[in-house]
């Protein structure tokens, strides 16, 4: 799984409408979790629309390779015979998790309570992620765990023991983090809490509910009981926000656009996108507003407008980390500045999102320039096909199909493989949703 097969490219004309409905896949947070809080209760789970992308597969494989029985039905439906985290056995490989982030930060909080050694690891993007965020809390609590460059890249090896609770403090907002100490604090002697400096996106909280087990939360503060019973439970995974993004912003950009997005996760920890939608002046309507596994969802009525230029602060950051790529696009043809604060933290995401975002987007006319932790977009941009790279990130990929569909002319997006680690189909609901743009597919090898 390490390194991607051949490089693959998109290529798409503009200018491009959008008009029509379509449901995106299952929300990528919550299948990661319904996978490894499922392999960690006593009883079977029945998770339904779950994100069958590369991403959650690396889950999937390292929870099977770990000894736990999952069967994949049809139409994303699974079922995760879980035995309590004793159930777990030492795997006898190394663990490749690709391009996960997730499933390396929450898996190691999972592995540090297991008697045994694992050893994690995954492509060249995942080996530049930062782990020290997690071996301090974990190492506090009493596992041990080494990694290259001082124990902060992997590979990452964890010999899991006799945990005791911890109260940590986080100095990032950071739901990987999080997950991983109270995944870890679920097999610890005692208590233990995570208080981070603004509320990173809550599933795992929100999940726990579902297996039966109650964290206490008062602010930023979160906590668990360790040897709490998870029992087995029945999961329906809603539409991923961070997918859906791609189409919203695509939609609210372009004035006469009346767009609809059925089914899609709508966790206020994760809806910071909306919120900067409306102050840009596109508000998106929820509609049909219900609950799935104590997770909000709604229909997104999406309508265009003549977007106008914001300021980003940094506290709204957590709640939109994954939408800056695409809001950068939105900001782009908006009319004046958009600024975005505080936003460090994208720099060790699969790429460094600032400088990815500043460079690509460059590439079609837009000026973006770097600001320490932020960027500010000019806006009114007129763009213009070229040949741009996502450098390997899924969301760049996306972000840079989104502008494309408001460029002169043809773009040629390389380097789009790595969609499928968040978004498989992508590529075919945004050519049904704007056929003009007669996006092809085309191997860099040809
Ligand atoms: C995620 C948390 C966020 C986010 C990532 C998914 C999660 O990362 O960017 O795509 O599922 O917990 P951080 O925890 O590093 O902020």
């Amino acid at each position: 799984m390490t390194e991607r097969a051949a490089a693959r490219s998109w290529v798409l004309r503009g200018p491009a409408p959008l008009s029509g409905a379509v449901r995106v896949p299952g929300d990528k947070s919550i299948s990661h979790r319904a996978l490894l809080l499922g392999a960690m209760a006593h009883g079977v789970t029945e998770i339904r629309g779950l994100l069958r992308s590369e991403d959650c597969l690396a889950t999937l494989g390292a929870l099977r390779a770990l000894g736990v029985e999952i069967v994949e039905g049809a139409d994303g439906v699974a079922w995760v015979h879980g035995h309590g985290p004793e159930g777990l056995c030492e795997p006898e490989t190394v663990l490749d998790l690709g391009n996960s982030g997730t499933t390396l930060r929450l898996l190691a909080g999972l592995l540090a309570g297991r008697p045994f050694l694992s050893v994690l690891t995954g492509d060249a993007s995942l080996r530049r992620r930062p782990t020290r965020r997690i071996v301090d809390p974990l190492r506090a609590m009493g596992a041990t765990l080494l990694g290259r460059a001082e124990d902060g890249l992997p590979p990452l090896v964890v010999r899991g023991g006799r945990l005791s609770g911890t109260a940590w403090t986080s100095p990032i907002a950071s739901a990987q983090v999080k997950s991983a100490i109270l995944f870890a604090g679920l097999q610890a002697r005692g208590e233990t809490s995570v208080t981070e400096p603004i509320l990173s996106r809550d599933h795992t909280e929100r999940m726990l509910v579902a297996f039966g087990v109650t964290p206490e939360r008062e602010g930023t503060r979160v906590a668990v009981s360790g040897g709490s019973i998870l029992r087995g439970t029945r999961l329906d995974i809603p539409g991923d926000l961070s997918s859906a993004a791609f189409f919203v912003v695509a939609g609210a950009a372009r004035r006469g656009v009346d767009l609809r997005i059925e089914g899609v996760g709508v966790n206020p920890t994760r809806t910071g996108i909306l919120d900067v939608l409306a102050a840009m002046g596109a508000p998106v309507g929820m509609e049909r507003s219900r609950e799935q596994g104590g997770e909000p969802v709604a229909d997104l009525a999406v309508r265009g407008a003549r977007l106008r230029g914001v300021r980003i602060g940094a506290g709204l950051i957590p709640r939109l980390l994954d939408e800056i790529p695409v809001l950068a696009v939105a900001a782009a043809l908006g009319e004046g500045e958009t600024v975005i604060e505080g936003a460090g933290e994208l720099r060790v995401k699969e790429v460094d999102r600032l400088t990815a975002i500043r460079d690509e987007l460059g590439r079609l006319g837009v000026t973006v320039t770097m600001t320490g932790d932020g960027l500010a977009v000019r806006g009114g941009a007129r763009l213009r096909g070229a040949v741009v790279s996502s450098r390997g990130d899924h969301r760049m990929a996306m972000s840079l199909a989104v502008a494309a569909l408001f460029c002169t002319g043809e773009t040629t997006i390389r380097d789009v493989a790595c969609v499928e680690t968040s978004f498989p189909g992508f590529a075919r609901l945004l050519s049904t949703l704007a056929p003009d743009c007669e996006l092809r597919e085309v191997r860099d090898d040809v």
